[in-house]
């Protein structure tokens, strides 16, 4: 009887179908948790090549989520995972995937140009109801929300790295962000079983606008030659229980994220001493060494 009455796809409010844009890292985790959590995923990306091999990345992850939560029943984990499987297709053509979509989470390039030119197409594609987001962590939404003629229907979504693993979830909203829009994203996180916060439309939100300078502090303390970036994390690790010091951390986000992201608020805001750009971190980035992906960045890492 219920069954009947929640099986619209259209109703605002009720996200079933997700359109999950850039299936990178974050795009891939973020399809494997919606997907997990009983959403019919599409994902989009510019390759039938790229698409099958994040899929294969999201089924190793899943084998290492059902290790743990069917240890003494394998075959159901078998089963959740060809389930979990089976709600997730995959697009090259992103206008095309937003057709029957009620929310579109975008995590493509850090660049508004090509982020404001996808909006824009999706807009006319998408129907009336579709809510857009960007998991974008440098770029303001608004920004890129003026792409669209539905700005009320805008908001962030900002996941973190592993998305399977970690239990936030920070929900932006930019002040054209319709109550409504807003309460269906919160929902929506809890459906994900994530923890929710509500952020304004702020530098880095609420975990980046804090985690970034520290690890930027951490750099900046290994330049003036106070610390080895080993003893750095050792103290970090055992005296603030932080689960990586902050040289792993920034091998395993990425230094050229962290670039990317520092360089970003250093020209907005050139006078706060927080966002100040590292030499070192410069060097390392444009010798390719940007951390756990390219097999080194702080540390050399097992490919
Ligand atoms: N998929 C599925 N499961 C995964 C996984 C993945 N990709 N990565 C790790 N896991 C699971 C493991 O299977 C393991 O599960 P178990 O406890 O049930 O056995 C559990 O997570 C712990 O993993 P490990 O034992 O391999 O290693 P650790 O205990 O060292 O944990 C970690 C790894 C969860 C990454 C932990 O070190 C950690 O929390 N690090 C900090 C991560 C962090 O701060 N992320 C935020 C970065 S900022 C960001 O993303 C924002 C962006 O905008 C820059």
């Amino acid at each position: 009887f219920f069954r009947h009455f929640s099986s619209s796809s259209s109703r605002f409010g009720n996200i079933k179908n997700v359109t999950i844009i850039g299936t990178g890292l974050m795009g891939a985790g973020i399809a494997q948790v919606a997907a997990s959590t009983g959403h019919h995923v599409v994902m989009v990306d510019q390759t039938d090549d790229i698409l099958s091999k994040s899929k294969a990345n999201i089924e190793k992850s899943l084998q290492r989520v059902v290790k743990k939560k069917y240890a003494d029943n394998p075959k159901a984990g078998e089963t959740f995972i060809a389930e979990v499987m089976s709600r997730l297709t995959t697009k090259t053509d992103a206008a095309a995937a937003v057709k029957n979509t009620d929310l579109v989470i975008e995590a493509i390039v850090e660049n508004l140009e090509v982020k404001k030119k996808l909006f824009s197409s999706l807009d006319k594609a998408a129907p009336k109801h579709t809510i857009f987001t960007s998991n974008t962590s440098s770029i303001p939404i608004k920004d890129i929300a003026v792409a669209t003629q539905r700005q009320d229907r805008f908001g962030g979504l900002h996941f973190f790295n592993p998305v399977p693993v970690m239990k936030l979830l920070e929900v932006i909203r930019i002040p054209a962000t319709s109550d409504e829009t807003f309460n269906t994203l919160l929902a929506f996180g809890k459906a994900m079983d994530k923890s929710t916060v509500n952020c304004k439309d702020t530098p880095g939100f609420i975990v980046n606008r804090l985690l970034v300078p520290y690890m930027m502090e951490a750099v900046r303390m290994v330049e003036r030659g106070e610390a080895s970036p080993q003893d750095v994390d050792t103290a970090m690790k055992l005296g603030a229980g932080y689960p990586m010091g902050p040289f792993e951390l920034t091998d395993y986000v990425g230094l050229d994220t962290c670039k990317f992201i520092i360089d970003g608020w250093h020209k907005k805001y050139p006078d706060n001493p927080l966002f100040m750009p590292s030499p070192l971190l410069d060097k390392l980035v444009s010798e390719g060494k940007l951390g756990n992906k390219t097999g080194e960045g702080f540390y050399k890492h097992k490919k």
